[in-house]
């Protein structure tokens, strides 16, 4: 299940990347928000990260940046904004990123279609990647690092 969030900035692109869930034949929560009055990005961002209910998620504000804040301020969270696919690719490849933010003012519709396909099928290496990650967890627990 792939939780799927916005602010009144990115409305247009949420609807619009809905669609490509819907045409890869992906599940999706969508958490808001529904209309164009104005909300505050951290909000939208908690409501999709901390419900506890999806293993990945989407989130897309005016420039992506505010929503990636907050999501990664969620222990467990590891998310990265994203203007082009490469390292949308490799975010997923090397860091086993769980949440994409895309930011609808910055990119178009196209691109972000592009980014968010490459994003939710590309799969984690593992390897010596999975040690990096396991070292950012600890990083996250407060361990000291060497
Ligand atoms: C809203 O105006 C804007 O600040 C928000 O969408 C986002 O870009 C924040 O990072």
């Amino acid at each position: 299940m792939i939780a799927i969030a916005c602010d009144h900035a990115a409305l247009e692109m949420k609807r619009d990347l809905l669609g490509l869930l819907d045409e890869m034949g992906l599940a999706y929560h969508d958490y808001g928000t529904y209309d164009e009055k104005s909300c505050d990005y951290p909000v939208m961002a908690a409501k999709a990260v901390t419900s506890g209910e999806c293993d990945r998620g989407i989130l897309i504000c005016g420039t992506g940046v505010g929503m990636s804040l907050a999501a990664n301020k969620v222990k467990g969270i590891r998310c990265v904004v994203c203007s082009e696919p490469y390292s949308a690719e490799l975010s997923r490849r090397h860091n086993d990123t769980n949440m994409l933010a895309v930011g609808a003012r910055v990119i178009g519709p196209e691109l972000a279609r592009m980014i968010v396909r490459t994003w939710l099928t590309t799969a984690f290496e593992g390897g010596r990647h999975q040690r990096r990650v396991d070292l950012i967890t600890a990083l996250e627990n407060g361990e000291e690092l060497e």
